[in-house]
C-alpha cells in the first residue's frame, strides 16, 4: 500500500470509530446493553486501528502523518480514556451509574473520533497551532453541552473550569490564524517580504537580434471568441487565436529571434501568452500580474525570444488560464535543429477534450493518413488538458525518444506499452513506418486518434486498454550530468499538496501547498546560480502536474529512488496520490517565476505560488493565474 492508500483506510477506521463510539451512546441510552457492548468493543478496536495507520503513515514520511501524531490521535485517546472512566463500569462491569453520565462519555470520544475524519478532510496538511486549537475548541464545546445536558456539569467549578478552557483555546486558536509564521517550514518567506527590492521584471527582456545565423520568425495572434467546426463536424463556441483551434502552430529553428505580437479582440476578462516549457526570458514569461499585466480587449503585447531550445513545446493564455485553456487559448511550439533536414512526417499533435470530446488537433473522429512504408515518422503528442492522458501506439515498434523537449539518452525500443502523459507535458515518438498500418489512441478509445496507413485505408486497430504502462524512470541509459540526488544544495524547497477549506482570496474549498492557497502562499527565493532542490510531497487523492516557469528540473528521486533509465529533464511531472517527488534545478534564469500545479482548475483553487530570485522586483499586481 502506498501512502495515499493509507490515508484513505486511516480515513475509513476514523469514520468506523466515529459511528461506533456514536453508536454505543445511542444503544446504552436506549437501553440496548449488549449492543452497546458490542459497538464499545468495535469502537477501541477501531480506534486502536487508528494507531496502526499512524504509524504506517508515519513510516511513508512524516507529512502523511503529522496532524494524526499531534493532534486527532492524542484527541482520539483521550476521548477514549473518557469513555472508559465515564461508561466502563456501566457497560462493561455491570455497575449502575446513570446512564446519562455513561452515555456523555461515549459521546465524548465519538466527537473525539471524528476529529480524525474532519480534520484531514476539511482543513488538511498541516495542524497548525491555529487549526488544532480551533479543532480542540470545538470537541471541547461539543463536550461540555453533551455534559450539560447530562447534568455531568451542571453547575459549579469543573464546568467554569472547562468552558474557560475550550473559550482559551478558541481565542488563542483565533488569534494565531493571523500570525503569518504560524506554518510549516518550505523554506519560503512571505511575499510581502520578498517584494521589496529593487530590479523590475520588465527589464528582464531577451535578445532583440537572431543568432548564429537565424532568422526572425514574426507572427500575430489575435484572441477572440469564434465558433470551430471540428473534423466531424461538430461545432464548438471557442477562445480561440486566429479563429481557429488550435491556435496557429508557430515553428523555427534553433537560433531564430522568434516575435509574437498579441492582440486581444473581445477575450473580457484578458489573455496572455506563456510559452510552456520554454525558458524565456522572465519578461516574456507571459504570467499575468507577475510578468506584465493581462492584455485587455483593443490592447495588444509583443513577446520577443530567442529559438534556443530545440523540441516540441506549446503555448497558452496564463490569464483566466483555467477556462482559457479549456476553451482553446493554446497552440503549438516546435523548434527545428539548426542544419539537420526534416524529411519524412513530422506531426505536432495537442490533444485536447472539448466538451467531454477527445481531439488530436482538429480531428474528433480517427485522423487517417496514407504514409508510404519506409517513412521516418515523428509525432510530437501535447497533453493540453488539465489530467493526464493514456497514449498507445500499435502496429509498429517505436521509441520515446523525447520528453517535455528533451531528448532521452538512448531510449529502447517499445512497443505494446501504454504512456502516461501529465497535463501540460510532451512525449516525442519516433519509428520508421512499417509495410502494415500504425494507430495511435489516445485513452485506448478506437473512435478517435491518428491512423496512418499504407493505402490511406482506415485500419482495423486491435485493443489496447490492457498494454502494461511505461515507468518513465527506469527507460533508457543513465548518463552523468551536471549533479544528481547526492549533489550539495544551496536551497531545499519543500510542497505538501493537499486540500482544505481555506479563506484568503475568497472562501473556498483550496488546493493548498503547506497549508495555504495562492495568494497566501509564501514565495521561493534563490540566488542567481543556486543549486536548488525541490521536494514535492502529494498528500491527497489526486494527481498534481507540477509545473515551474523558466526552468527545466532534473528528477533526483520519486519515492525515495533514483532513476534507473535516462536523465530526466522535466518542466512537468505527475506528483500521483501518496507520491514525493525530490527534484533539482540550477538557479540561471533571473525573475519572478509562478511554480503551480498544471491541473489549472487546481492552480485557481490556490495551487500556484512564486519563485523568485534575490534582487526582483514585480510591479504588476491585477493578474489572475
Ligand atoms: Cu503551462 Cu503556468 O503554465
Ligand atoms: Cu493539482
Amino acid at each position: 500500500m502506498n501512502a495515499s492508500q493509507l490515508a484513505a483506510v486511516d480515513l475509513v477506521v476514523a469514520f468506523l470509530a466515529t459511528a461506533a463510539w456514536i453508536g454505543a451512546a445511542v444503544m446504552l441510552g436506549t437501553g440496548r446493553l449488549l449492543l452497546a457492548r458490542a459497538l464499545c468493543a468495535l469502537a477501541v478496536t477501531v480506534s486502536l486501528g487508528r494507531v496502526a495507520t499512524t504509524v504506517a503513515l508515519a513510516a511513508e514520511g512524516w507529512w502523511f502523518a503529522q496532524e494524526k501524531v499531534t493532534l486527532t490521535l492524542p484527541l482520539l485517546l483521550a476521548g477514549g480514556v473518557t469513555a472508559a472512566v465515564l461508561a466502563g463500569p456501566r457497560v462493561f462491569g455491570g455497575a449502575r451509574p446513570a446512564a446519562g453520565r455513561a452515555v456523555a462519555g461515549l459521546l465524548t470520544a465519538g466527537y473525539a473520533a471524528a476529529a480524525g475524519l474532519v480534520f484531514p478532510l476539511l482543513i488538511g496538511y498541516p495542524a497548525t497551532w491555529s487549526a488544532a486549537l480551533l479543532t480542540v475548541t470545538l470537541v471541547g464545546a461539543a463536550t461540555l453541552i453533551t455534559w450539560r445536558a447530562a447534568g455531568l456539569a451542571g453547575t459549579g467549578g469543573v464546568a467554569r473550569a472547562g468552558t474557560a478552557l475550550v473559550a482559551l483555546a478558541a481565542v488563542v486558536g483565533a488569534g494565531l490564524a493571523f500570525v503569518p509564521g504560524d506554518t510549516v517550514d518550505s523554506g519560503g518567506v512571505p511575499s510581502r517580504l520578498a517584494a521589496s527590492r529593487a530590479r523590475p521584471v520588465s527589464a528582464l527582456r531577451g535578445p532583440t537580434e537572431p543568432a548564429g545565423g537565424g532568422t526572425v520568425r514574426r507572427y500575430e495572434l489575435t484572441a477572440r471568441q469564434a465558433t470551430v467546426t471540428l473534423a466531424s463536424g461538430r461545432t464548438v463556441a471557442a477562445w480561440t487565436y486566429n479563429g481557429q483551434v488550435p491556435g496557429p502552430a508557430l515553428t523555427a529553428t534553433e537560433g531564430d529571434l522568434i516575435e509574437v505580437t498579441l492582440r486581444n479582440q473581445d477575450i473580457d476578462r484578458g489573455v496572455t501568452l506563456h510559452w510552456h516549457g520554454y525558458d524565456v526570458p522572465n519578461a516574456e514569461d507571459g504570467a499575468p500580474g507577475v510578468t506584465q499585466d493581462a492584455v485587455l480587449p483593443g490592447q495588444e503585447h509583443v513577446y520577443r525570444f530567442l529559438a534556443n531550445q530545440v523540441g516540441t513545446y506549446w503555448y497558452h493564455t496564463h490569464q483566466v488560464s483555467d477556462r482559457g485553456v479549456r476553451l482553446g487559448l493554446y497552440g503549438t511550439l516546435v523548434v527545428a535543429p539548426r542544419g539537420a533536414a526534416s524529411t519524412g512526417l513530422d506531426l505536432a499533435i495537442p490533444v485536447h477534450t472539448f466538451a467531454g470530446e477527445v481531439a488530436f488537433g482538429t480531428h474528433d473522429r480517427a485522423d487517417v493518413r496514407e504514409t508510404r512504408p519506409g517513412t521516418s515518422v515523428r509525432l510530437r503528442l501535447i497533453n493540453t488538458d488539465s489530467t493526464p492522458r493514456r497514449f498507445t501506439l500499435a502496429g509498429t515498434p517505436y521509441r520515446l525518444v523525447a520528453v517535455d523537449g528533451n531528448d532521452l539518452n538512448r531510449p529502447g525500443e517499445l512497443s505494446r506499452t501504454g504512456l502516461r502523459l501529465p497535463a501540460g507535458g510532451r512525449y516525442d515518438l519516433a519509428f520508421t513506418m512499417p509495410d502494415g498500418p500504425v494507430a495511435l489512441l489516445a485513452g485506448d478509445d478506437l473512435m478517435t486518434g491518428l491512423r496512418l496507413s499504407p493505402d490511406g485505408s482506415a485500419p482495423a486497430v486491435e485493443n489496447t486498454a490492457n498494454w502494461p504502462e511505461l515507468e518513465l524512470t527506469r527507460y533508457g541509459s543513465p548518463a552523468s550530468g551536471e549533479f544528481g540526488p547526492d549533489s550539495r544544495f544551496d536551497r531545499h524547497f519543500t510542497m505538501v499538496l493537499d486540500r482544505g477549506v481555506r479563506l484568503s482570496g475568497g472562501p473556498k474549498y483550496a488546493h493548498t501547498i503547506n497549508g495555504r492557497a495562492y495568494p497566501a502562499t509564501p514565495t521561493q527565493i534563490v540566488r542567481a546560480d543556486d543549486l536548488v532542490r525541490v521536494t514535492v510531497v502529494n498528500r491527497g487523492f489526486e494527481t498534481h502536474p507540477w509545473h515551474l516557469h523558466g526552468h527545466r528540473v532534473l528528477v533526483l528521486t520519486k519515492d525515495g529512488r533514483a532513476p534507473a533509465g535516462s536523465p530526466l529533464l522535466l518542466d512537468t511531472f505527475d506528483v500521483r496520490p501518496g507520491e514525493v517527488w525530490e527534484v533539482g534545478f540550477r538557479a540561471t534564469n533571473p525573475g519572478l517565476w509562478m511554480n503551480h500545479c498544471h491541473n489549472l482548475s487546481h492552480a485557481d483553487l490556490g495551487m500556484a505560488l512564486h519563485l523568485t530570485y534575490e534582487g526582483v522586483s514585480s510591479s504588476f499586481h491585477d493578474g489572475h493565474s
